[in-house]
């Protein structure tokens, strides 16, 4: 055993199957350095959250100013900074959502999402698609349909599961367009079934991130938000990944110009630098619990370095001019991806949004053959990810997929490295596929 995580759980893994475990040391940029001063393209941005890379100046400066002055501060405290934070949220997001959260984490966001979505409509159950990942809480990951889930089988009570948009493999075997979105169909049918009355939300990603890396198809949300209109269920959009420009759009929901009733925020709000999450609620919201008691929140709630932090990446995002980096770049990124399917007959798919994209793997491109069978059979994927590290690539490999989201100061130059590294990875892939 590495006797350097002898004393600690890495999540969601086999621990004694780990080692060697890659040992950051520091990052620069778009890159970082292990212990033995190797060097890394970030091509995940930690976790899809590191939005502007490492070191950012401006965002350690606002810590380093913020932690001098003050960082402790009860969150039933009024400060100016959390006003000033919550302030230029609601002047980015779409439409009336008008009143801010804080939390610290995308997990406890939803959770408390979900909680909020209970009260106001007095309906038990949450929505919430199989492929889908919302947390590691109870509450989220028993109630979203990734096969982590397992570790808190049967879930919560209230968790309803329904069919994804997973167009490269639809669960109908329908082809989009031509199916005019029939998963919605199935879906409004399943409300019917389960009571209208009984549903307080929807939950849905606008790009699922690990549990499936596909975007919803166009037309999607803006009908899933006529359906839960119709029934007086909340939307609830999961942009703890796809907010902040991730997609190419300060947030997913605005590729279609939907109002979620609730938009749930986390990692890019502060770059992945302190945690700290939030939830944004429309106005009937924000009125509903203003004569009532709100009985949720947290004593790290709106943490003064974290609002620091988050407001300095706000700005950040505006001024590095990220979001329309990410449209560009992930633009670049999908059209070489796209490139490398030609040249690797491991790849089955190849799809994304701005700077979040996913490479599926299969063994046989006709029949789309899964290159692993369980989605928790985690051997190759570990075997693909050690491959990356040793070209001096960070990705996830989970199951199928491989998810690539970089930093959103990315440029041009780096999109090639990246995909140079990939190229070699998938080519040891092909390889050893070949032998087996
Ligand atoms: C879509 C989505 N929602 C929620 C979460 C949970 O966020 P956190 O890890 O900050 O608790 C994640 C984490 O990856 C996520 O991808």
């Amino acid at each position: 055993m590495n006797a350097n995580r002898q004393h600690i759980f890495l999540p969601w893994t086999v621990q004694e199957q780990e080692d060697p475990v890659l040992e950051f040391v520091r990052g620069d940029g778009v890159y970082f350095y292990d212990r033995q001063d190797k060097c890394y393209l970030d091509f995940l941005s930690q976790l899809f959250n590191c939005n502007l890379g490492h070191g950012n100046h401006r965002v350690i400066e606002a810590i380093r100013n913020q932690a001098e002055q003050a960082c402790c501060i009860s969150p039933q405290l009024l400060t100016e900074e959390r006003s000033l934070l919550s302030k230029e949220l609601i002047q980015l997001v779409p439409g009336d959502l008008d009143k801010c959260l804080y939390v610290n984490s995308g997990s406890e966001a939803n959770e408390l999402a979900f909680i909020m979505a209970r009260m106001m409509t007095g309906r038990p159950k949450i929505f919430a698609k199989y492929r889908s990942y919302h947390g590691t809480t109870y509450g989220t990951l028993g109630t979203a349909g990734d096969p982590r889930r397992i570790a808190v089988e049967p879930g919560p009570p209230g968790c309803v599961r329904f069919f994804d948009p997973y167009c490269y493999r639809c669960d109908f075997k329908l082809e989009f367009p031509d199916c005019c979105i029939h998963c919605l169909d199935a879906l409004e049918t399943q409300i019917q079934l389960e009571n209208p009355a009984t549903v307080a939300a929807i939950v849905v990603e606008p790009v699922t991130g690990a549990a499936g890396g596909f975007p919803l198809p166009e037309g999607y949300l803006k009908r899933l938000r006529a359906i839960c209109d119709k029934y007086g269920i909340l939307l609830i959009a999961d942009e703890v990944i796809t907010g902040f420009g991730r997609t190419g759009k300060w947030f997913g929901v605005n590729h279609e110009n939907v109002i979620p009733d609730i938009l749930v925020l986390a990692k890019g709000l502060t770059s992945g630098y302190i945690p700290m999450g939030a939830i944004v609620v429309r106005s009937h919201m924000s009125q509903y619990f203003e004569s009532r008691m709100l009985p949720i929140g947290g004593t790290y709630a709106g943490n003064p370095i974290a609002t620091a932090a988050a407001r300095a990446c706000l700005k950040a995002y505006q001024e590095e001019d990220c979001v329309n980096n990410a449209q560009k770049m992930g633009a670049l990124l999908l059209k070489k991806l796209g490139e490398l399917k030609e040249c690797h007959p491991c790849i089955g798919d190849v799809r994304g949004q701005g700077l979040l994209t996913c490479v599926e793997l299969v063994r046989d491109r006709v029949s789309k053959l899964p290159l692993i069978e369980s989605s928790n059979s985690a051997s190759l994927a570990r075997l693909i990810r050690r491959q990356a590290w040793e070209n001096g690539l960070h990705f996830l490999a989970r199951g199928n997929l491989i998810l690539i989201a970089p930093p959103l100061v990315v440029n041009t130059d780096q999109i090639s490295e990246g995909i140079q590294k990939l190229d070699h990875v998938l080519t040891w892939l092909d390889s050893t596929l070949k032998q087996q």
